[in-house]
Protein backbone atom coordinates (compact mmCIF):
# COMPACT_ATOMS: atom_id res chain seq x y z
CA UNK A 1 0.00 0.00 0.00
CA UNK A 2 1.37 3.55 -0.94
CA UNK A 3 2.08 5.60 1.77
CA UNK A 4 -0.84 8.20 0.96
CA UNK A 5 -3.14 5.66 1.19
CA UNK A 6 -2.19 3.91 3.95
CA UNK A 7 -2.16 7.35 6.15
CA UNK A 8 -6.08 7.70 5.00
CA UNK A 9 -6.85 4.18 5.55
CA UNK A 10 -5.65 4.82 8.95
CA UNK A 11 -8.62 4.71 11.32
CA UNK A 12 -9.06 3.95 15.26
CA UNK A 13 -10.68 0.96 14.85
CA UNK A 14 -13.09 0.12 17.87
CA UNK A 15 -14.92 -2.91 17.23
CA UNK A 16 -12.69 -5.73 15.91
CA UNK A 17 -13.07 -9.65 15.76
CA UNK A 18 -12.88 -11.37 19.37
CA UNK A 19 -13.01 -14.63 18.03
CA UNK A 20 -10.12 -14.40 15.89
CA UNK A 21 -6.46 -13.58 16.92
CA UNK A 22 -3.43 -11.75 15.61
CA UNK A 23 -0.33 -14.02 14.24
CA UNK A 24 2.53 -13.21 16.35
CA UNK A 25 4.36 -12.51 12.95
CA UNK A 26 2.19 -9.20 12.48
CA UNK A 27 2.45 -8.37 16.08
CA UNK A 28 6.32 -8.74 15.27
CA UNK A 29 5.81 -6.81 12.38
CA UNK A 30 4.60 -3.64 14.02
CA UNK A 31 7.09 -4.23 16.67
CA UNK A 32 10.13 -4.21 13.99
CA UNK A 33 8.32 -0.74 12.42
CA UNK A 34 8.84 0.65 15.71
CA UNK A 35 12.05 -0.46 15.97
CA UNK A 36 13.46 1.50 12.99
CA UNK A 37 12.08 4.85 14.14
CA UNK A 38 13.94 7.82 14.95
CA UNK A 39 14.83 8.97 18.10
CA UNK A 40 17.22 11.42 19.22
CA UNK A 41 20.80 9.97 19.91
CA UNK A 42 19.59 6.91 18.58
CA UNK A 43 18.52 6.32 22.01
CA UNK A 44 15.48 3.86 21.47
CA UNK A 45 13.40 4.63 25.08
CA UNK A 46 10.71 2.92 23.58
CA UNK A 47 9.62 -0.27 24.74
CA UNK A 48 6.16 -2.99 24.40
CA UNK A 49 4.77 -5.99 26.12
CA UNK A 50 1.95 -7.67 23.61
CA UNK A 51 -0.66 -9.22 25.54
CA UNK A 52 -2.70 -12.46 23.92
CA UNK A 53 -5.63 -13.35 24.89
CA UNK A 54 -5.42 -16.91 24.29
CA UNK A 55 -1.42 -17.24 25.93
CA UNK A 56 -1.44 -14.67 28.38
CA UNK A 57 -1.68 -15.72 32.41
CA UNK A 58 -5.17 -14.65 33.39
CA UNK A 59 -3.89 -12.35 36.08
CA UNK A 60 -2.42 -10.58 33.28
CA UNK A 61 -5.08 -10.23 31.28
CA UNK A 62 -7.34 -8.87 34.32
CA UNK A 63 -4.73 -6.03 34.55
CA UNK A 64 -5.60 -4.61 31.96
CA UNK A 65 -7.61 -1.43 32.62
CA UNK A 66 -8.77 1.49 30.58
CA UNK A 67 -11.33 4.14 31.18
CA UNK A 68 -12.58 5.80 28.07
CA UNK A 69 -14.29 3.00 26.44
CA UNK A 70 -12.70 0.51 27.75
CA UNK A 71 -14.63 -2.05 26.57
CA UNK A 72 -12.22 -2.39 23.55
CA UNK A 73 -9.89 -4.25 25.77
CA UNK A 74 -12.48 -6.96 26.39
CA UNK A 75 -12.96 -7.46 22.57
CA UNK A 76 -9.48 -6.95 21.11
CA UNK A 77 -7.66 -10.46 21.08
CA UNK A 78 -4.72 -8.79 21.27
CA UNK A 79 -3.27 -5.39 23.79
CA UNK A 80 -0.04 -4.31 23.48
CA UNK A 81 1.23 -2.34 26.54
CA UNK A 82 3.71 0.79 25.46
CA UNK A 83 6.03 1.78 27.98
CA UNK A 84 8.91 4.39 27.73
CA UNK A 85 12.21 3.40 29.00
CA UNK A 86 14.23 6.29 30.83
CA UNK A 87 16.73 4.48 32.06
CA UNK A 88 18.19 3.47 28.59
CA UNK A 89 19.73 7.31 28.22
CA UNK A 90 22.06 5.75 30.33
CA UNK A 91 23.58 4.44 27.15
CA UNK A 92 23.85 7.19 25.20
CA UNK A 93 27.30 7.86 24.95
CA UNK A 94 27.39 4.56 23.15
CA UNK A 95 24.80 5.11 20.78
CA UNK A 96 26.44 8.00 20.16
CA UNK A 97 29.81 6.52 19.52
CA UNK A 98 27.85 3.99 17.73
CA UNK A 99 26.23 6.51 15.06
CA UNK A 100 30.19 8.12 14.77
CA UNK A 101 31.48 4.35 14.03
CA UNK A 102 28.87 3.85 10.84
CA UNK A 103 29.24 7.60 9.30
CA UNK A 104 26.05 8.72 10.44
CA UNK A 105 27.13 11.73 12.66
CA UNK A 106 29.99 14.16 12.40
CA UNK A 107 32.54 15.60 9.33
CA UNK A 108 36.17 15.06 8.93
CA UNK A 109 38.65 12.23 9.76
CA UNK A 110 37.23 9.31 11.45
CA UNK A 111 39.92 10.78 13.95
CA UNK A 112 39.23 13.66 14.36
CA UNK A 113 35.19 12.97 14.50
CA UNK A 114 35.72 10.76 17.47
CA UNK A 115 37.75 13.57 19.63
CA UNK A 116 34.96 16.00 18.86
CA UNK A 117 32.65 13.37 19.83
CA UNK A 118 34.34 12.58 22.91
CA UNK A 119 35.28 16.13 23.82
CA UNK A 120 32.51 17.56 22.79
CA UNK A 121 29.05 16.42 22.21
CA UNK A 122 29.57 13.80 25.04
CA UNK A 123 30.17 15.90 27.93
CA UNK A 124 27.48 18.16 27.18
CA UNK A 125 24.54 15.00 27.17
CA UNK A 126 26.04 13.91 30.14
CA UNK A 127 25.81 17.09 32.03
CA UNK A 128 22.22 17.10 31.16
CA UNK A 129 21.89 13.51 31.45
CA UNK A 130 19.17 13.35 33.76
CA UNK A 131 17.23 16.07 32.55
CA UNK A 132 16.65 14.15 29.74
CA UNK A 133 15.02 11.09 31.67
CA UNK A 134 12.33 13.78 32.19
CA UNK A 135 9.00 13.18 30.23
CA UNK A 136 9.42 15.01 27.16
CA UNK A 137 11.45 14.03 24.35
CA UNK A 138 11.78 10.63 24.67
CA UNK A 139 7.86 10.11 24.90
CA UNK A 140 7.96 12.02 21.44
CA UNK A 141 10.04 9.48 19.82
CA UNK A 142 8.31 6.89 21.26
CA UNK A 143 4.76 8.43 19.79
CA UNK A 144 6.90 8.31 16.32
CA UNK A 145 7.92 4.86 16.89
CA UNK A 146 3.99 3.93 18.03
CA UNK A 147 2.71 5.86 14.69
CA UNK A 148 4.60 3.44 12.42
CA UNK A 149 3.68 0.59 14.31
CA UNK A 150 0.14 1.67 13.64
CA UNK A 151 0.84 2.09 9.64
CA UNK A 152 1.97 -1.26 10.03
CA UNK A 153 -0.98 -2.92 11.60
CA UNK A 154 -3.20 -1.14 8.98
CA UNK A 155 -0.87 -2.32 5.84
CA UNK A 156 -1.39 -5.35 7.52
CA UNK A 157 -5.24 -5.32 7.56
CA UNK A 158 -5.67 -5.41 10.75
CA UNK A 159 -7.11 -2.63 13.22
CA UNK A 160 -6.33 -1.02 16.41
CA UNK A 161 -7.30 2.02 18.66
CA UNK A 162 -4.76 3.70 20.99
CA UNK A 163 -6.29 4.07 24.65
CA UNK A 164 -5.19 5.93 27.58
CA UNK A 165 -4.99 5.11 31.10
CA UNK A 166 -4.84 6.05 34.55
CA UNK A 167 -3.84 2.62 35.89
CA UNK A 168 -0.46 2.43 33.98
CA UNK A 169 1.79 1.54 37.08
CA UNK A 170 -0.44 -1.28 38.26
CA UNK A 171 -0.56 -2.56 34.63
CA UNK A 172 3.49 -2.37 34.35
CA UNK A 173 3.61 -4.13 37.53
CA UNK A 174 1.39 -6.74 36.71
CA UNK A 175 3.48 -7.40 33.39
CA UNK A 176 6.70 -7.21 35.58
CA UNK A 177 8.20 -4.40 33.60
CA UNK A 178 11.06 -2.99 35.22
CA UNK A 179 10.97 -0.03 37.77
CA UNK A 180 11.37 3.32 36.23
CA UNK A 181 9.61 2.89 33.19
CA UNK A 182 6.85 4.87 32.39
CA UNK A 183 3.40 3.71 31.07
CA UNK A 184 2.09 5.00 27.51
CA UNK A 185 -0.54 3.86 25.89
CA UNK A 186 -3.18 0.57 25.56
CA UNK A 187 -3.23 -0.22 21.84
CA UNK A 188 -5.85 -2.75 20.88
CA UNK A 189 -5.03 -4.86 17.93
CA UNK A 190 -7.77 -7.09 15.78
CA UNK A 191 -9.23 -8.14 12.74
CA UNK A 192 -11.56 -5.52 12.10
CA UNK A 193 -15.44 -6.02 12.38
CA UNK A 194 -16.08 -2.79 11.11
CA UNK A 195 -15.21 -1.21 7.03
CA UNK A 196 -12.35 0.20 6.97
CA UNK A 197 -13.74 3.61 6.61
CA UNK A 198 -14.98 3.25 10.15
CA UNK A 199 -17.64 5.61 9.41
CA UNK A 200 -15.69 8.03 7.48
CA UNK A 201 -12.64 10.22 8.29
CA UNK A 202 -13.17 11.63 11.70
CA UNK A 203 -13.68 15.32 11.84
CA UNK A 204 -10.17 17.69 11.98
CA UNK A 205 -9.77 21.10 13.05
CA UNK A 206 -8.80 23.98 10.42
CA UNK A 207 -5.80 23.52 8.73
CA UNK A 208 -4.97 27.21 9.11
CA UNK A 209 -5.63 27.25 12.64
CA UNK A 210 -2.97 24.65 13.19
CA UNK A 211 -0.18 25.29 10.86
CA UNK A 212 1.79 28.45 10.08
CA UNK A 213 4.10 30.25 7.74
CA UNK A 214 7.29 32.58 9.03
CA UNK A 215 4.93 33.93 11.88
CA UNK A 216 1.87 32.78 13.93
CA UNK A 217 0.01 35.33 12.15
CA UNK A 218 -0.01 33.83 9.28
CA UNK A 219 -2.33 30.90 8.51
CA UNK A 220 -0.24 28.47 6.11
CA UNK A 221 -1.56 28.55 2.63
CA UNK A 222 -3.68 25.50 1.62
CA UNK A 223 -3.67 24.80 -1.79
CA UNK A 224 -6.55 23.41 -3.07
CA UNK A 225 -4.42 21.87 -5.88
CA UNK A 226 -2.59 20.03 -3.51
CA UNK A 227 -5.64 18.77 -1.75
CA UNK A 228 -7.27 17.27 -4.46
CA UNK A 229 -3.70 15.29 -5.33
CA UNK A 230 -4.22 13.56 -2.12
CA UNK A 231 -7.84 13.00 -2.47
CA UNK A 232 -6.42 10.93 -5.66
CA UNK A 233 -4.00 9.35 -3.91
CA UNK A 234 -6.82 8.26 -1.69
CA UNK A 235 -5.12 9.75 1.65
CA UNK A 236 -8.38 11.93 2.25
CA UNK A 237 -11.76 9.88 1.89
CA UNK A 238 -15.08 10.07 2.78
CA UNK A 239 -16.00 12.57 5.49
CA UNK A 240 -17.70 11.03 8.54
CA UNK A 241 -20.43 10.38 9.01
CA UNK A 242 -21.36 7.93 6.51
CA UNK A 243 -24.74 7.49 5.52
CA UNK A 244 -25.02 3.83 6.51
CA UNK A 245 -22.65 4.42 10.11
CA UNK A 246 -25.62 4.59 12.00
CA UNK A 247 -27.04 1.29 11.05
CA UNK A 248 -23.46 -0.05 11.30
CA UNK A 249 -22.82 1.00 15.19
CA UNK A 250 -26.19 -0.77 15.85
CA UNK A 251 -25.01 -3.70 13.94
CA UNK A 252 -21.84 -3.98 15.55
CA UNK A 253 -23.40 -3.24 18.75
CA UNK A 254 -25.26 -6.13 19.09
CA UNK A 255 -22.46 -9.01 17.55
CA UNK A 256 -20.21 -7.53 20.21
CA UNK A 257 -22.59 -7.55 23.25
CA UNK A 258 -21.67 -3.65 24.13
CA UNK A 259 -23.65 -2.37 26.59
CA UNK A 260 -25.20 1.25 25.37
CA UNK A 261 -23.97 4.27 25.50
CA UNK A 262 -20.74 2.08 24.82
CA UNK A 263 -18.25 4.87 25.98
CA UNK A 264 -17.03 3.85 29.02
C1 LIG B 1 -2.55 9.02 22.66
C2 LIG B 1 -3.96 8.60 22.34
C3 LIG B 1 -4.81 8.21 23.36
C4 LIG B 1 -6.12 7.81 23.08
N1 LIG B 1 -6.94 7.39 24.09
C5 LIG B 1 -8.18 6.91 23.79
C6 LIG B 1 -9.01 6.32 24.80
O1 LIG B 1 -8.63 6.26 25.96
N2 LIG B 1 -10.20 5.82 24.42
C7 LIG B 1 -10.62 5.83 23.13
O2 LIG B 1 -11.70 5.33 22.84
N3 LIG B 1 -9.86 6.40 22.14
C8 LIG B 1 -8.64 6.91 22.44
N4 LIG B 1 -7.85 7.41 21.44
C9 LIG B 1 -8.35 7.47 20.05
C10 LIG B 1 -8.81 8.88 19.68
O3 LIG B 1 -9.99 9.18 20.38
C11 LIG B 1 -8.98 8.93 18.18
O4 LIG B 1 -7.71 9.06 17.63
C12 LIG B 1 -9.90 10.03 17.71
O5 LIG B 1 -11.21 9.69 18.00
C13 LIG B 1 -9.79 10.30 16.21
O6 LIG B 1 -10.06 9.15 15.48
P1 LIG B 1 -9.07 8.55 14.42
O7 LIG B 1 -7.87 8.05 15.18
O8 LIG B 1 -9.82 7.46 13.76
O9 LIG B 1 -8.71 9.63 13.49
C14 LIG B 1 -6.57 7.83 21.73
C15 LIG B 1 -5.69 8.23 20.70
C16 LIG B 1 -4.40 8.59 20.99
C17 LIG B 1 -3.49 8.98 19.86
Amino acid sequence: MELREALGRRRSIRFVRPYKTVEPEKIQMMFEAARIASHWGNVQSLGAVAVFKESAPKEVIESLEAVIVGWQIRVAPVVIVWFVNPNMVDEQSDRLRQLLDVGALGFGTKDERKDALETQLIPVFEGIKESLKEPGLNEIDCGQGIAQATLMAYELGLGTCCLGSPFGDRMLSALGVPDGCRFLLLQTVGYPAEHWEAGGQRPRQEFGRLFKMNHFSNDFPRSEEVVSELKKDKMFTRPAPLPEREEELAYLQKALGIEPPGLL
